[in-house]
């Protein structure tokens, strides 16, 4: 009777936590103790709630996290490989980090806020909210301690959209290790004044696929760094920030590589760079294949830079650079807010080469002529203004 009783109630619990259809079943954190006030921890919930979706032994399952409240969630990490071929994180309502920077419990010392690792078949949408609480952090003296808001770790096939995602201590959304990913109609917000809070990093991955997104923060929007290949970014709105950045490359002694990077629609307003490649002195590797097409720039303070002398301490030993080769601009229009339109400081020993600018138009913002400069440049230009005296 009493095992009956038992049998009844796990039946009762499971119908009331999830959706059935034959082939998708649903998770609602609610139903494993989360309160979304907004006030309490909810993190055991939620890991609780992942338990169950990991082992899963169905194909597609979703975990909710429902819309109208709050979850109120410290560092925690979703970890696979699990069971279901995609898990689908329904994201509608808004997990939040703690408000005081004393608060956190962070686990082992990563620096991280929420994580996922190991995992194949990703989907995060739904339209909620991410809050880093990100303020406390920027205020406060443990610069290197600020931890990643978001972090995708050796992942394969992660959708991620429909996202607000605002105030990171530090970068929005790290991926590293990852093959196959896709980030679309996201938005994410910081202050323009808030360190070192990229939009979107990137190292280690291959197969990315960025599009349809705002980001405005504090520093670059997207960054590209070491091995990190086939990468199509496209019709982002970034400003203010950094801009689109592939770097920085080879900081000690680093052996970079980055190639087949894909920059296409994407506009700049008010921006501290443009596009940008940047590589420190001593490195060495390539960053190569590089494409900028169809790049709307308004009152950027640096639109077009390719920076090799990023170190201003130079030593003897520094000798190597980066590689950088194969880098096309096409369609490159706007305005400037300082002098400068076109940037492209090279290595004295390694230098850029095959660098291609075709239908570059960048004024100053009253309309004046802006400058090009180049040092260890080579390439051909067509149709630029200002004309990039080393291309020709
Ligand atoms: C990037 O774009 C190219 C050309 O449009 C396409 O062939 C490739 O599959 C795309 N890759 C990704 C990862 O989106
Ligand atoms: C360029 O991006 C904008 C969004 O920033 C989009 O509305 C537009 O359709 C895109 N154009 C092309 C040709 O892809």
């Amino acid at each position: 009777m009493k095992n009956l009783f038992f049998v009844l109630l796990i039946f009762v619990r499971v119908i009331a936590s999830s959706t059935f259809c034959p082939s998708s079943l649903t998770f609602n954190v609610l139903s494993y103790g989360a309160t979304g006030n907004g006030h309490t921890d909810d993190t055991q919930a939620f890991l609780k709630a992942w338990k169950d979706v990991c082992g899963a032994t169905r194909n597609y399952v979703k975990l909710l996290i429902p819309d109208n409240k709050m979850f109120l969630l410290q560092p925690l990490s979703f970890k696979g490989p699990c069971n279901p071929a995609t898990i689908e994180v329904l994201l509608e309502g808004t997990v939040t980090a703690p408000e005081r920077v004393g608060v956190w419990k962070f686990l082992d010392n990563r620096r991280k806020w929420i994580q996922f690792s190991d995992i194949s078949g990703l989907v995060m949408k739904g339209g909620g909210q991410i809050d880093g609480q990100g303020a406390a952090w920027w205020n406060s003296n443990d610069v290197s301690n600020r931890p990643t808001a978001l972090h995708f770790h050796n992942c394969k096939d992660v959708r991620l959209s429909s996202i607000h995602h605002k105030n990171s201590p530090r970068n929005h959304i790290s991926i590293d290790t990852c093959n196959s990913l896709e980030i679309s109609h996201i938005h994410i917000t910081a202050p323009e004044e808030s360190p070192n809070t990229d939009g979107i990093d990137i190292s280690g991955s291959s197969n990315i696929f960025i599009h349809s997104s705002h980001i405005q923060t504090g520093d670059d929007c997207i960054a590209i760094n070491s091995g990190t290949s086939s990468v199509n970014i496209s019709d982002i709105f970034c400003g203010p920030g950094h801009g689109i950045s592939i770097g920085s490359l080879g900081r000690n002694g680093e052996d970079a590589r980055v190639e087949e990077i894909y920059v296409r629609n994407c506009t700049f307003v008010g921006t501290s760079n443009g596009v940008r490649v940047k590589t420190w002195r001593g490195g060495r590797g390539y960053a190569r294949k590089i494409r900028f097409e169809d790049i709307k720039v308004v009152g950027v303070k640096q639109p077009v830079i390719i920076d090799q002398e990023y170190s201003s301490v130079e030593m003897e030993s520094e000798r190597s650079a980066v590689k950088i080769s194969e880098v096309s601009y096409r369609n490159v229009k706007g305005t400037s807010s300082s002098d400068s339109a076109v940037e492209l400081s090279c290595d004295p020993n390694v230098g850029c080469s095959e660098i291609l600018m075709e239908d570059i138009s960048i004024t100053k913002e009253d309309g004046s002529v802006a400058t090009a400069s180049c040092t260890n440049a080579h390439g051909t230009s067509s149709h630029c203004n200002p004309i990039v005296p080393c291309l020709n």
